[in-house]
Protein backbone atom coordinates (compact mmCIF):
# COMPACT_ATOMS: atom_id res chain seq x y z
CA UNK A 1 0.00 0.00 0.00
CA UNK A 2 3.13 2.39 -1.01
CA UNK A 3 2.52 5.08 -2.98
CA UNK A 4 3.59 5.69 -6.45
CA UNK A 5 5.08 9.17 -5.21
CA UNK A 6 6.54 7.15 -1.62
CA UNK A 7 7.74 4.11 -3.78
CA UNK A 8 9.44 6.17 -6.82
CA UNK A 9 11.34 8.36 -3.88
CA UNK A 10 14.89 8.07 -2.80
CA UNK A 11 14.92 8.88 0.79
CA UNK A 12 16.27 12.30 1.33
CA UNK A 13 16.09 13.27 5.28
CA UNK A 14 19.37 15.72 5.27
CA UNK A 15 17.33 18.53 6.35
CA UNK A 16 15.37 16.45 9.11
CA UNK A 17 16.60 17.79 12.81
CA UNK A 18 17.06 15.06 15.10
CA UNK A 19 14.45 14.64 18.46
CA UNK A 20 17.51 16.42 20.31
CA UNK A 21 17.13 19.84 18.45
CA UNK A 22 14.12 20.46 19.81
CA UNK A 23 14.14 23.91 20.35
CA UNK A 24 12.85 25.38 23.79
CA UNK A 25 10.68 27.99 22.43
CA UNK A 26 9.20 28.98 18.47
CA UNK A 27 7.76 32.29 16.82
CA UNK A 28 5.36 29.88 15.13
CA UNK A 29 4.96 26.04 15.35
CA UNK A 30 3.37 24.32 12.23
CA UNK A 31 2.25 20.41 12.74
CA UNK A 32 2.04 18.75 9.73
CA UNK A 33 4.13 18.41 6.80
CA UNK A 34 1.64 18.15 4.21
CA UNK A 35 1.62 21.00 1.28
CA UNK A 36 -0.01 23.05 3.49
CA UNK A 37 1.91 22.80 6.39
CA UNK A 38 5.22 23.17 4.25
CA UNK A 39 4.53 25.81 2.29
CA UNK A 40 3.31 27.89 4.91
CA UNK A 41 6.57 27.14 7.07
CA UNK A 42 8.31 28.63 3.99
CA UNK A 43 5.97 31.74 3.58
CA UNK A 44 6.72 32.80 7.21
CA UNK A 45 10.29 31.45 6.57
CA UNK A 46 11.00 34.11 3.29
CA UNK A 47 9.60 36.57 5.62
CA UNK A 48 11.71 35.83 8.82
CA UNK A 49 9.74 34.22 11.00
CA UNK A 50 11.32 31.77 13.44
CA UNK A 51 9.25 28.44 11.94
CA UNK A 52 9.42 24.78 13.29
CA UNK A 53 7.73 22.39 11.37
CA UNK A 54 6.61 19.14 13.61
CA UNK A 55 5.31 16.05 11.65
CA UNK A 56 3.94 13.27 13.62
CA UNK A 57 4.97 10.75 10.62
CA UNK A 58 7.24 11.68 7.93
CA UNK A 59 7.15 14.74 5.17
CA UNK A 60 4.12 13.68 3.19
CA UNK A 61 3.08 10.83 4.71
CA UNK A 62 -1.00 11.10 4.79
CA UNK A 63 -3.15 12.81 2.09
CA UNK A 64 -0.08 14.76 -0.01
CA UNK A 65 1.89 11.91 -0.46
CA UNK A 66 -0.88 10.03 -1.51
CA UNK A 67 -3.10 12.09 -3.31
CA UNK A 68 -3.90 11.85 -7.39
CA UNK A 69 -1.74 15.21 -7.30
CA UNK A 70 -4.02 17.25 -10.14
CA UNK A 71 -3.72 20.55 -9.81
CA UNK A 72 -6.74 21.82 -11.36
CA UNK A 73 -9.00 24.98 -11.17
CA UNK A 74 -11.47 22.40 -12.91
CA UNK A 75 -12.55 20.21 -10.31
CA UNK A 76 -15.39 17.42 -10.96
CA UNK A 77 -18.42 19.12 -9.46
CA UNK A 78 -16.89 21.50 -6.48
CA UNK A 79 -17.57 25.11 -8.33
CA UNK A 80 -21.42 24.35 -9.30
CA UNK A 81 -21.88 23.18 -5.80
CA UNK A 82 -20.27 26.13 -4.06
CA UNK A 83 -21.86 28.80 -6.27
CA UNK A 84 -25.69 26.59 -5.97
CA UNK A 85 -24.63 26.87 -1.63
CA UNK A 86 -23.15 29.54 -0.99
CA UNK A 87 -23.61 32.25 -3.42
CA UNK A 88 -21.59 34.09 -6.42
CA UNK A 89 -19.64 36.13 -4.48
CA UNK A 90 -18.15 33.36 -2.29
CA UNK A 91 -17.52 31.02 -5.21
CA UNK A 92 -15.46 33.89 -7.01
CA UNK A 93 -13.27 34.07 -3.93
CA UNK A 94 -13.49 30.26 -3.59
CA UNK A 95 -11.68 30.33 -7.74
CA UNK A 96 -9.95 33.25 -7.36
CA UNK A 97 -7.86 31.73 -4.06
CA UNK A 98 -7.29 28.50 -5.69
CA UNK A 99 -6.12 30.21 -8.87
CA UNK A 100 -3.41 32.07 -6.44
CA UNK A 101 -2.55 28.93 -5.54
CA UNK A 102 -2.06 26.79 -8.68
CA UNK A 103 -0.31 30.14 -9.74
CA UNK A 104 2.54 30.07 -6.80
CA UNK A 105 2.60 26.22 -7.34
CA UNK A 106 2.99 26.21 -11.10
CA UNK A 107 5.94 29.45 -10.30
CA UNK A 108 7.76 27.72 -7.44
CA UNK A 109 7.67 24.52 -9.51
CA UNK A 110 9.35 26.00 -12.61
CA UNK A 111 11.92 27.87 -10.24
CA UNK A 112 13.13 24.82 -8.24
CA UNK A 113 12.81 22.38 -11.29
CA UNK A 114 10.19 20.61 -10.06
CA UNK A 115 8.98 18.31 -13.72
CA UNK A 116 5.19 19.37 -14.20
CA UNK A 117 2.58 18.22 -16.87
CA UNK A 118 0.43 20.79 -18.30
CA UNK A 119 -2.92 18.87 -19.34
CA UNK A 120 -6.18 19.34 -19.93
CA UNK A 121 -8.90 18.56 -17.28
CA UNK A 122 -12.62 16.98 -17.80
CA UNK A 123 -15.31 17.05 -15.82
CA UNK A 124 -17.71 13.92 -17.61
CA UNK A 125 -20.31 12.16 -17.32
CA UNK A 126 -20.05 8.37 -17.97
CA UNK A 127 -23.61 7.69 -18.24
CA UNK A 128 -26.77 9.56 -18.74
CA UNK A 129 -27.12 9.95 -15.16
CA UNK A 130 -23.99 12.15 -14.94
CA UNK A 131 -25.03 14.51 -17.60
CA UNK A 132 -27.15 16.85 -15.73
CA UNK A 133 -24.05 17.54 -12.77
CA UNK A 134 -21.72 18.06 -15.73
CA UNK A 135 -23.96 20.64 -17.58
CA UNK A 136 -24.41 22.60 -14.14
CA UNK A 137 -20.65 22.70 -13.67
CA UNK A 138 -20.24 23.69 -17.14
CA UNK A 139 -22.43 26.52 -16.38
CA UNK A 140 -21.19 27.55 -12.94
CA UNK A 141 -17.68 27.39 -15.13
CA UNK A 142 -19.21 30.46 -17.48
CA UNK A 143 -20.75 32.13 -14.78
CA UNK A 144 -17.08 32.79 -12.66
CA UNK A 145 -15.53 33.41 -16.04
CA UNK A 146 -13.67 30.72 -16.62
CA UNK A 147 -12.94 29.29 -20.13
CA UNK A 148 -13.87 26.50 -19.72
CA UNK A 149 -15.88 24.60 -23.05
CA UNK A 150 -18.80 22.08 -23.41
CA UNK A 151 -17.27 19.23 -25.40
CA UNK A 152 -19.80 16.03 -26.50
CA UNK A 153 -17.34 14.22 -27.65
CA UNK A 154 -13.81 12.89 -26.22
CA UNK A 155 -11.55 9.92 -27.32
CA UNK A 156 -11.66 7.68 -24.26
CA UNK A 157 -11.94 4.08 -24.48
CA UNK A 158 -14.90 4.38 -21.36
CA UNK A 159 -18.27 5.89 -22.19
CA UNK A 160 -18.57 9.46 -22.30
CA UNK A 161 -22.01 11.28 -22.73
CA UNK A 162 -20.31 15.13 -22.72
CA UNK A 163 -18.23 16.53 -20.14
CA UNK A 164 -16.75 20.13 -19.19
CA UNK A 165 -12.90 20.84 -20.55
CA UNK A 166 -10.54 23.30 -19.14
CA UNK A 167 -7.49 23.77 -20.66
CA UNK A 168 -3.21 23.59 -19.37
CA UNK A 169 -4.06 22.57 -16.07
CA UNK A 170 -1.63 20.80 -14.38
CA UNK A 171 0.04 17.59 -12.49
CA UNK A 172 3.17 16.78 -10.69
CA UNK A 173 4.38 14.31 -8.52
CA UNK A 174 3.23 16.02 -5.23
CA UNK A 175 6.76 14.35 -3.34
CA UNK A 176 9.37 15.64 -5.15
CA UNK A 177 6.93 19.29 -4.36
CA UNK A 178 7.33 18.71 -1.04
CA UNK A 179 11.18 17.80 -0.96
CA UNK A 180 11.42 21.21 -2.54
CA UNK A 181 9.59 23.17 -0.28
CA UNK A 182 11.33 21.48 2.64
CA UNK A 183 14.58 22.28 1.09
CA UNK A 184 14.00 26.00 0.71
CA UNK A 185 12.38 26.11 4.14
CA UNK A 186 15.46 24.50 5.55
CA UNK A 187 17.83 26.60 3.59
CA UNK A 188 15.83 29.91 4.69
CA UNK A 189 16.29 28.77 8.83
CA UNK A 190 13.01 26.77 9.01
CA UNK A 191 13.75 23.72 10.73
CA UNK A 192 11.93 20.66 10.42
CA UNK A 193 11.21 17.86 13.13
CA UNK A 194 9.74 14.33 11.59
CA UNK A 195 8.37 11.33 14.22
CA UNK A 196 7.18 14.45 16.56
CA UNK A 197 3.45 14.43 17.47
CA UNK A 198 1.44 17.39 18.76
CA UNK A 199 -0.83 16.06 21.59
CA UNK A 200 -1.81 18.92 23.72
CA UNK A 201 -2.07 22.33 23.56
CA UNK A 202 -2.77 25.06 26.96
CA UNK A 203 -2.56 28.56 26.71
CA UNK A 204 -1.28 30.81 29.69
CA UNK A 205 -0.25 34.77 29.39
CA UNK A 206 -0.52 34.60 25.60
CA UNK A 207 2.17 31.40 25.16
CA UNK A 208 1.07 28.31 23.87
CA UNK A 209 2.65 25.39 25.40
CA UNK A 210 2.44 22.43 23.62
CA UNK A 211 2.86 18.75 24.65
CA UNK A 212 4.55 16.49 22.29
CA UNK A 213 5.23 12.53 21.74
CA UNK A 214 8.73 12.33 20.39
CA UNK A 215 11.32 9.42 19.21
CA UNK A 216 12.89 10.66 22.98
CA UNK A 217 9.49 10.66 24.94
CA UNK A 218 7.46 13.21 26.20
CA UNK A 219 8.74 16.77 25.45
CA UNK A 220 7.26 20.47 26.05
CA UNK A 221 7.66 23.21 23.56
CA UNK A 222 6.61 27.28 23.68
CA UNK A 223 5.50 29.02 20.97
CA UNK A 224 3.65 31.94 20.08
CA UNK A 225 1.38 30.95 17.53
CA UNK A 226 0.84 27.32 15.91
CA UNK A 227 -0.86 26.09 13.05
CA UNK A 228 -2.49 22.97 12.76
CA UNK A 229 -1.96 21.80 9.34
CA UNK A 230 -2.93 17.96 10.53
CA UNK A 231 -5.54 17.21 8.08
CA UNK A 232 -8.70 17.43 10.24
CA UNK A 233 -7.17 19.31 13.20
CA UNK A 234 -6.06 18.03 15.81
CA UNK A 235 -7.42 20.02 19.32
CA UNK A 236 -11.01 19.29 19.29
CA UNK A 237 -11.84 23.54 20.34
CA UNK A 238 -13.91 24.68 17.44
CA UNK A 239 -15.71 20.91 16.82
CA UNK A 240 -14.34 20.61 13.51
CA UNK A 241 -14.36 16.81 13.83
CA UNK A 242 -17.61 17.02 13.70
CA UNK A 243 -17.90 19.51 10.61
CA UNK A 244 -16.08 17.81 8.37
CA UNK A 245 -17.01 14.57 6.80
CA UNK A 246 -13.55 11.80 6.19
CA UNK A 247 -13.64 10.15 2.82
CA UNK A 248 -11.19 7.51 2.26
CA UNK A 249 -10.13 6.78 -1.58
CA UNK A 250 -8.12 4.40 -3.47
CA UNK A 251 -5.51 4.99 -6.00
CA UNK A 252 -4.05 2.19 -8.51
CA UNK A 253 -0.90 3.34 -11.39
CA UNK A 254 -1.02 0.56 -14.32
CA UNK A 255 0.94 -0.57 -16.80
CA UNK A 256 -0.70 -0.32 -19.89
CA UNK A 257 0.80 -1.70 -23.52
CA UNK A 258 -1.38 0.76 -25.67
CA UNK A 259 -2.56 4.13 -25.77
CA UNK A 260 -3.32 6.22 -22.18
CA UNK A 261 -5.74 8.58 -21.74
CA UNK A 262 -3.51 11.98 -22.06
CA UNK A 263 -6.21 14.64 -19.91
CA UNK A 264 -6.95 14.71 -16.23
CA UNK A 265 -10.75 13.10 -16.15
CA UNK A 266 -13.07 12.61 -13.22
CA UNK A 267 -16.51 11.77 -14.19
CA UNK A 268 -19.54 13.22 -12.17
CA UNK A 269 -21.65 10.19 -11.78
CA UNK A 270 -21.16 7.18 -9.41
CA UNK A 271 -19.10 5.27 -9.45
CA UNK A 272 -16.12 7.75 -9.39
CA UNK A 273 -13.70 7.10 -12.15
CA UNK A 274 -10.84 9.56 -11.81
CA UNK A 275 -7.74 8.94 -14.44
CA UNK A 276 -4.51 11.00 -15.03
CA UNK A 277 -1.22 9.66 -16.30
CA UNK A 278 2.33 9.68 -14.48
CA UNK A 279 5.64 9.84 -16.52
CA UNK A 280 7.79 6.85 -15.71
CA UNK A 281 10.98 6.05 -16.92
CA UNK A 282 10.62 7.35 -20.29
CA UNK A 283 7.30 5.76 -20.89
CA UNK A 284 3.76 6.41 -18.55
CA UNK A 285 1.84 4.72 -16.29
CA UNK A 286 -1.98 5.02 -15.54
CA UNK A 287 -3.72 6.45 -12.58
CA UNK A 288 -6.96 5.38 -11.63
CA UNK A 289 -8.39 6.12 -8.34
CA UNK A 290 -12.08 5.65 -7.21
CA UNK A 291 -13.94 3.32 -4.83
CA UNK A 292 -14.36 6.18 -2.16
CA UNK A 293 -16.18 5.46 1.38
CA UNK A 294 -16.65 7.24 4.58
CA UNK A 295 -13.58 6.04 7.11
CA UNK A 296 -14.68 3.28 9.05
CA UNK A 297 -18.26 2.95 7.61
CA UNK A 298 -17.77 0.15 4.59
CA UNK A 299 -17.88 -3.42 5.65
CA UNK A 300 -15.91 -4.61 2.13
CA UNK A 301 -13.94 -1.60 0.59
CA UNK A 302 -12.44 -4.54 -1.34
CA UNK A 303 -15.33 -5.13 -3.37
CA UNK A 304 -15.66 -2.00 -4.81
CA UNK A 305 -11.60 -1.07 -5.35
CA UNK A 306 -11.94 -4.99 -7.35
CA UNK A 307 -14.70 -3.05 -9.17
CA UNK A 308 -12.22 -0.57 -9.95
CA UNK A 309 -9.36 -2.72 -10.92
CA UNK A 310 -11.65 -4.77 -13.64
CA UNK A 311 -12.89 -1.57 -15.12
CA UNK A 312 -9.79 -0.16 -16.06
CA UNK A 313 -8.82 -4.22 -16.97
CA UNK A 314 -11.86 -3.51 -19.59
CA UNK A 315 -11.09 -0.53 -20.93
CA UNK A 316 -7.56 -0.97 -20.86
CA UNK A 317 -6.54 -4.62 -22.52
CA UNK A 318 -3.63 -5.76 -20.75
CA UNK A 319 -3.52 -2.87 -18.10
CA UNK A 320 -1.18 -4.65 -14.83
CA UNK A 321 -0.92 -3.31 -11.26
CA UNK A 322 2.20 -1.54 -10.68
CA UNK A 323 0.89 0.08 -7.03
CA UNK A 324 -2.29 0.42 -5.11
CA UNK A 325 -2.55 2.86 -1.96
CA UNK A 326 -5.08 4.58 -0.37
CA UNK A 327 -5.95 7.80 1.53
CA UNK A 328 -8.18 10.03 2.65
CA UNK A 329 -9.45 14.24 2.89
CA UNK A 330 -12.22 15.94 4.58
CA UNK A 331 -15.16 17.53 3.31
CA UNK A 332 -16.28 20.39 4.76
CA UNK A 333 -20.39 20.57 5.51
CA UNK A 334 -20.97 23.70 3.47
CA UNK A 335 -18.72 23.02 0.75
CA UNK A 336 -16.30 25.56 1.84
CA UNK A 337 -12.65 25.04 3.44
CA UNK A 338 -12.42 26.17 6.72
CA UNK A 339 -9.01 28.17 7.10
CA UNK A 340 -8.18 30.20 10.04
CA UNK A 341 -8.27 30.97 13.45
CA UNK A 342 -9.69 28.06 15.44
CA UNK A 343 -11.33 30.08 17.68
CA UNK A 344 -13.66 33.33 16.61
CA UNK A 345 -11.66 35.42 19.01
CA UNK A 346 -7.80 34.09 19.02
CA UNK A 347 -4.91 34.96 16.56
CA UNK A 348 -2.76 32.44 18.46
CA UNK A 349 -3.96 29.32 16.55
CA UNK A 350 -4.89 28.56 13.00
CA UNK A 351 -6.56 25.23 10.64
CA UNK A 352 -6.71 24.28 7.62
CA UNK A 353 -8.65 21.41 6.53
CA UNK A 354 -11.83 20.76 4.19
CA UNK A 355 -10.53 20.78 1.04
CA UNK A 356 -12.21 17.69 -0.37
CA UNK A 357 -9.77 16.22 -2.39
CA UNK A 358 -8.98 19.27 -3.91
CA UNK A 359 -6.06 20.32 -1.70
CA UNK A 360 -3.14 20.70 -4.10
CA UNK A 361 -4.63 23.76 -4.96
CA UNK A 362 -6.82 24.86 -1.74
CA UNK A 363 -3.82 23.90 0.19
CA UNK A 364 -1.56 25.88 -1.32
CA UNK A 365 -4.64 28.76 -1.25
CA UNK A 366 -4.44 28.16 2.76
CA UNK A 367 -0.70 28.17 3.04
CA UNK A 368 -1.30 31.98 1.22
CA UNK A 369 -4.00 33.19 3.23
CA UNK A 370 -2.94 31.67 6.45
CA UNK A 371 0.76 33.10 6.26
CA UNK A 372 -1.23 36.49 4.49
CA UNK A 373 -2.91 36.55 8.10
CA UNK A 374 -0.34 36.10 10.67
CA UNK A 375 1.94 38.25 8.19
CA UNK A 376 -0.83 41.57 8.26
CA UNK A 377 -1.28 40.88 4.90
CA UNK A 378 -4.32 39.24 4.07
CA UNK A 379 -5.11 38.32 0.32
CA UNK A 380 -8.86 40.31 -0.72
CA UNK A 381 -10.10 36.20 -1.66
CA UNK A 382 -9.53 34.81 1.58
CA UNK A 383 -13.15 35.41 2.29
CA UNK A 384 -13.73 32.23 1.07
CA UNK A 385 -11.25 31.02 3.32
CA UNK A 386 -12.18 31.20 6.96
CA UNK A 387 -12.88 29.22 9.43
CA UNK A 388 -16.24 30.78 11.20
CA UNK A 389 -18.68 32.35 8.54
CA UNK A 390 -22.27 33.23 8.63
CA UNK A 391 -23.50 31.58 6.10
CA UNK A 392 -22.36 28.24 7.56
CA UNK A 393 -26.35 27.95 8.84
CA UNK A 394 -26.66 27.07 5.13
CA UNK A 395 -23.97 23.85 6.43
CA UNK A 396 -26.31 23.22 9.31
CA UNK A 397 -28.51 20.86 7.51
CA UNK A 398 -25.46 18.93 6.12
CA UNK A 399 -24.04 19.09 9.23
CA UNK A 400 -27.14 17.49 11.18
CA UNK A 401 -27.31 14.62 9.17
CA UNK A 402 -23.34 13.81 9.20
CA UNK A 403 -23.87 13.70 13.02
CA UNK A 404 -26.76 11.78 13.16
CA UNK A 405 -24.55 9.21 11.31
CA UNK A 406 -22.00 9.72 13.75
CA UNK A 407 -24.38 9.27 16.38
CA UNK A 408 -25.62 6.21 14.97
CA UNK A 409 -22.55 4.69 14.36
CA UNK A 410 -21.26 5.10 18.28
CA UNK A 411 -24.26 3.06 19.36
CA UNK A 412 -23.74 0.55 16.59
CA UNK A 413 -19.98 -0.05 17.30
CA UNK A 414 -20.94 -0.63 21.14
CA UNK A 415 -24.00 -2.61 20.48
CA UNK A 416 -22.94 -4.66 17.20
CA UNK A 417 -19.72 -6.09 16.85
CA UNK A 418 -19.82 -9.85 15.74
CA UNK A 419 -17.15 -12.54 16.11
CA UNK A 420 -16.68 -12.40 12.13
CA UNK A 421 -12.64 -12.35 11.06
CA UNK A 422 -12.68 -9.94 8.26
CA UNK A 423 -10.67 -11.61 5.49
CA UNK A 424 -9.69 -8.90 2.29
CA UNK A 425 -9.60 -9.74 -1.05
CA UNK A 426 -6.07 -7.89 -1.07
CA UNK A 427 -4.48 -10.62 1.47
CA UNK A 428 -5.01 -13.27 3.85
CA UNK A 429 -4.65 -11.06 6.92
CA UNK A 430 -8.04 -10.12 9.32
CA UNK A 431 -9.46 -7.85 12.18
CA UNK A 432 -11.73 -8.28 14.34
CA UNK A 433 -13.88 -6.76 17.26
CA UNK A 434 -15.64 -8.98 18.90
CA UNK A 435 -18.30 -9.06 21.90
CA UNK A 436 -20.77 -7.83 23.40
CA UNK A 437 -22.24 -8.70 26.23
CA UNK A 438 -18.51 -9.74 27.21
CA UNK A 439 -16.17 -6.70 27.27
CA UNK A 440 -14.83 -5.46 23.19
CA UNK A 441 -11.76 -6.70 21.80
CA UNK A 442 -10.34 -6.16 18.34
CA UNK A 443 -8.03 -8.45 17.28
CA UNK A 444 -5.88 -8.39 13.89
CA UNK A 445 -3.85 -10.61 12.18
CA UNK A 446 -1.02 -9.35 9.80
CA UNK A 447 1.67 -10.73 8.31
CA UNK A 448 1.78 -13.81 10.71
CA UNK A 449 1.64 -11.44 13.87
CA UNK A 450 -1.33 -11.13 16.12
CA UNK A 451 -2.33 -7.71 18.04
CA UNK A 452 -5.39 -7.59 20.75
CA UNK A 453 -6.37 -4.30 21.68
CA UNK A 454 -9.37 -2.12 23.33
CA UNK A 455 -11.26 -1.10 20.05
CA UNK A 456 -12.36 2.47 21.73
CA UNK A 457 -11.06 5.02 19.81
CA UNK A 458 -8.97 7.24 22.23
CA UNK A 459 -10.68 10.63 20.33
CA UNK A 460 -14.40 10.46 21.91
CA UNK A 461 -14.93 6.68 22.22
CA UNK A 462 -15.68 5.36 18.54
CA UNK A 463 -15.55 1.72 18.35
CA UNK A 464 -13.49 1.07 15.53
CA UNK A 465 -13.67 -1.61 12.47
CA UNK A 466 -11.14 -3.13 10.50
CA UNK A 467 -10.17 -2.25 6.75
CA UNK A 468 -9.39 -4.91 4.92
CA UNK A 469 -7.49 -3.69 2.00
CA UNK A 470 -5.93 -0.70 3.86
CA UNK A 471 -4.67 -3.35 7.12
CA UNK A 472 -5.83 -0.82 9.39
CA UNK A 473 -8.62 0.04 11.76
CA UNK A 474 -10.82 2.81 11.16
CA UNK A 475 -13.08 5.13 13.27
CA UNK A 476 -16.47 5.55 11.51
CA UNK A 477 -17.40 8.46 13.42
CA UNK A 478 -14.54 11.50 13.28
CA UNK A 479 -11.98 9.28 10.59
CA UNK A 480 -8.75 8.39 13.42
CA UNK A 481 -7.12 5.41 11.53
CA UNK A 482 -4.47 3.20 13.81
CA UNK A 483 -1.83 0.87 12.56
CA UNK A 484 -2.82 -3.02 13.28
CA UNK A 485 -0.75 -2.50 16.01
CA UNK A 486 -3.00 0.72 17.58
CA UNK A 487 -0.36 3.61 16.99
CA UNK A 488 -2.20 5.99 15.46
CA UNK A 489 -1.87 6.79 11.33
CA UNK A 490 -4.09 9.89 11.44
CA UNK A 491 -7.21 11.58 12.32
CA UNK A 492 -8.40 13.77 15.18
CA UNK A 493 -7.00 11.02 17.66
CA UNK A 494 -3.45 11.79 18.91
CA UNK A 495 -2.88 8.77 20.99
CA UNK A 496 -3.22 5.05 19.90
CA UNK A 497 -5.67 2.14 20.87
CA UNK A 498 -4.63 0.63 23.90
CA UNK A 499 -3.40 -2.89 24.43
CA UNK A 500 -5.92 -5.64 25.47
CA UNK A 501 -4.12 -8.85 26.77
C1 LIG B 1 -7.33 9.70 -2.81
C2 LIG B 1 -7.14 11.18 -2.89
C3 LIG B 1 -6.86 11.78 -4.10
C4 LIG B 1 -6.69 13.16 -4.16
N1 LIG B 1 -6.43 13.73 -5.36
C5 LIG B 1 -6.29 15.07 -5.44
C6 LIG B 1 -6.03 15.71 -6.69
O1 LIG B 1 -5.90 15.05 -7.72
N2 LIG B 1 -5.92 17.05 -6.70
C7 LIG B 1 -6.06 17.80 -5.57
O2 LIG B 1 -6.01 19.02 -5.65
N3 LIG B 1 -6.28 17.22 -4.37
C8 LIG B 1 -6.38 15.88 -4.28
N4 LIG B 1 -6.61 15.30 -3.09
C9 LIG B 1 -6.65 16.12 -1.88
C10 LIG B 1 -5.27 16.49 -1.39
O3 LIG B 1 -4.39 15.39 -1.52
C11 LIG B 1 -5.35 16.92 0.08
O4 LIG B 1 -6.39 17.86 0.22
C12 LIG B 1 -4.06 17.57 0.51
O5 LIG B 1 -2.98 16.72 0.24
C13 LIG B 1 -4.14 17.89 2.00
O6 LIG B 1 -2.89 18.39 2.37
P1 LIG B 1 -2.62 18.79 3.87
O7 LIG B 1 -1.23 19.29 3.93
O8 LIG B 1 -3.67 19.72 4.35
O9 LIG B 1 -2.81 17.44 4.70
P2 LIG B 1 -1.87 16.16 4.74
O10 LIG B 1 -1.10 15.96 3.51
O11 LIG B 1 -2.73 15.03 5.19
O12 LIG B 1 -0.82 16.51 5.86
C14 LIG B 1 -1.16 16.51 7.22
C15 LIG B 1 0.11 16.11 7.98
O13 LIG B 1 -0.10 16.34 9.37
C16 LIG B 1 0.53 15.31 10.09
N5 LIG B 1 -0.07 15.27 11.42
C17 LIG B 1 -1.29 14.81 11.77
N6 LIG B 1 -1.50 14.94 13.10
C18 LIG B 1 -0.37 15.52 13.60
C19 LIG B 1 0.00 15.93 14.90
N7 LIG B 1 -0.79 15.75 15.96
N8 LIG B 1 1.24 16.49 15.07
C20 LIG B 1 2.07 16.67 13.99
N9 LIG B 1 1.73 16.30 12.73
C21 LIG B 1 0.53 15.74 12.54
C22 LIG B 1 0.24 14.08 9.26
O14 LIG B 1 1.12 13.02 9.57
C23 LIG B 1 0.39 14.60 7.84
O15 LIG B 1 1.70 14.43 7.33
C24 LIG B 1 -6.79 13.94 -2.99
C25 LIG B 1 -7.06 13.33 -1.77
C26 LIG B 1 -7.24 11.96 -1.71
C27 LIG B 1 -7.54 11.35 -0.39
S1 LIG C 1 -12.30 9.73 15.54
FE1 LIG C 1 -13.66 10.68 16.92
S2 LIG C 1 -14.30 9.05 18.17
FE2 LIG C 1 -12.88 8.13 16.84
Amino acid sequence: MTSLWLANRIETSPDSGRAEDLPEHADVVVAGAGITGLMTALLLARAGRQVLVLEARTVGACATGNTTAKISLLQATQLSKILAKQGKDLAAGYLAGNRAGQDWLLAFCAASGVPVQREDAYSFAQSEHGVAAARAEFEACRALGLQATWEAHADTPFDYHGGVRLEEQAQFDPMLFLDALRAELCASGGQLLEHTRVQHVSSRHRILRLRLDTPRGHAELRAAQLVLATGVPVLDRGGYFARVKPSRSYCMAFEVPGDITRPMMISTDSPTRSLRYAPANGSRLLLVGGAGHTVGREKHPGEALAELESWTVRHYPGAVRTHLWSAQDYASVDELPYVGTLLPDSETIYVATGFNKWGMTNGAAAALALSGRILGARPDWDRAFTTWRTGELRGLPAAMAANLAVGFHLAKGWITPTARLGRGRYGNDGGVVSGPPWHLQAQCQVDGVEHRLSPVCPHLGGIVTWNEVDRAWECPLHGSRFAPDGSVLEGPATRGLTADN
